[in-house]
């Protein structure tokens, strides 16, 4: 090994942790609030790889004083957390479930008195299943519902709350929860996940405008994507035009609307009926200018030309002779290599907005050694990598404001249970102790001198 650099990052620029209702906070029966379709799906036997479900989760429902201290303890500045639309508005609609709008509260307040700014982010996919009963993301009324819970959080926090995301990932609820099946509401109707994403992006254009409306300071608003470089398997034509129409499907299908005003012209010349469900003014709405992108970023995609595939002719492949975590390949350039894209062909059009890496963690196999210590040495190297591309970006003009590690402590992943990792934090799930973890302190460390050494 070589001689470390040192990679040192702009003042200010913010270092924080993500987690999500669902994921992390238990407590699903709890003062009132109402099931998500998350409870739902969770009980369907076969949907959750280890049959378990969020009724418990981190628990962070009662223990957040102790996730507090730790993301004091490590020295961040910032906290990515969601609401449980479900705890507030157990039917989805009013009456507010006021004990459920009590904790976001007190959570807000714990954070503020610690010196940790609140990212608080309306909807990382645990819909109300009162709600999705009455025909859920595919039906447009649900956008408008979105705009009215919107609005009430945004009355109550916005006093002390600066950072609001409307949605987390609307790609993944809409296509994994509606075109693959795999997350809740577990439909498998190509239809039906087309309407989900654009009702999804049209309420984060209703959100925005409500979330103006009522804020009480100035307000950044923002939403999260998930976004990933597409690669071609080999360089053949074939392939290169199987990554392009990939990549509309996953990337462009989110950024044309939200930035350009428009769906991509590929997608919609092809599969026209599939965006019947857009009303005029619709796509004005979904371009309302927003205060800062926020992009999650695991890993990449390669694809390769795959005639068997309906819609899109494309499969993903996993290239050998690469390092793989126990759920995608690991890819550090691709992080630098899409927040340049994302800014050069989006984001730089329109008056300048940071952008945020909302999301950015990997799920390794750890746990607890003999001395009581988590030595999670591939995460740590992973978390330092990508963040050296982060610094890369910034170099190349990309105005990046912050990073956030997912996770802050470990969680249910969806429908992966429990079976996968990404805590700073190791939670032992039969006694919910938390042990930070070696990434947890060495991200302390990074935090601490607003640097990274690799
Ligand atoms: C993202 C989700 C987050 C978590 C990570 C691993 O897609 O936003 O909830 O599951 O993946």
């Amino acid at each position: 090994m070589g001689p470390t650099k040192r990679f040192a990052f702009p003042e200010g620029f913010v270092w924080g942790a993500a987690s999500s209702a669902y994921q992390v906070e238990g407590a699903w029966e709890a003062d009132g609030r109402g099931p998500s379709i998350w409870d739902t799906f969770c009980r369907q036997p076969g949907r959750i790889r280890d049959g378990t479900s969020g009724d418990i989760a981190a628990d962070h429902f009662h223990r957040w004083q102790e996730d507090l201290a730790i993301l004091s303890d490590l020295g961040l500045k910032a906290y990515r957390f969601s609401i449980s639309w479900p705890r507030v508005l157990p039917q989805g609609v009013p009456p507010v479930n006021a004990p459920g709008l009590d904790f976001y509260d007190r959570l807000v307040d714990g954070l503020l008195q610690r010196g940790i700014e609140p990212y608080v982010n309306l909807f990382h996919w645990d819909l109300p299943q009162a709600l999705q009963d009455a025909g859920g993301w595919p039906r447009r009324e649900t956008a408008y519902r979105f705009a009215e819970y919107a609005r009430l959080v945004c009355q109550r926090l916005s006093d002390r709350v600066r950072w609001w995301i409307t949605h987390n990932e609307p790609w993944v609820a809409a296509f994994a929860g509606h075109y693959t099946g795999e997350h809740a509401p577990g439909i498998q109707d190509p239809p039906a996940a087309f309407q989900a994403m654009h009702h999804l992006l049209l309420s984060h254009g209703l959100g925005v405008q409500a979330l103006r409306d009522e804020a009480r300071q100035a307000a950044q608003i923002g939403i999260v994507l998930n976004l990933n470089p597409v690669h071609p398997a080999t360089d053949s034509d074939s392939d290169r035009r199987a990554a392009g129409r990939f990549d509309a499907v996953l990337n462009r299908v989110t950024l044309e609307p939200l930035f350009h005003g428009r769906y991509p012209e590929d997608l919609t010349a092809q599969l026209g009926p599939l965006f019947s469900m857009v009303e005029e003014g619709d796509l004005a709405t979904i371009g309302v200018p927003v205060d800062f992108l926020g992009v999650n970023y695991y890993s990449r995609t390669v694809i390769a030309q795959d005639a068997q595939v309906p819609l899109i002719q494309a499969a993903t492949v996993h290239p050998a002779g690469r390092e793989y975590s126990q759920m995608w390949e690991i890819y550090p350039e691709g992080l630098r290599e899409i927040l340049v894209r994302v800014w050069r062909e989006y984001v730089s059009g329109g008056r300048p907005i940071p952008i945020l890496v909302t999301e950015n963690g990997v799920p390794v196999p750890d746990g607890l050694d003999f001395d009581g210590k988590v030595r999670d040495v591939r995460r740590m190297a992973y978390l330092r990598d990508h963040l050296i591309q982060v610094r890369h970006a910034l170099a190349d003009g990309v105005p990046v404001g912050g990073y956030f590690v997912w996770s802050l402590t470990d969680n249910f992943e969806w429908a992966h249970g429990y079976s996968m990792r990404f805590g700073l934090t190791y939670v032992d799930y039969s006694t919910l102790a938390r042990t930070v973890k070696e990434s947890g302190h060495w991200y302390g460390q990074v935090v601490r001198a607003n640097a990274v050494e690799g």
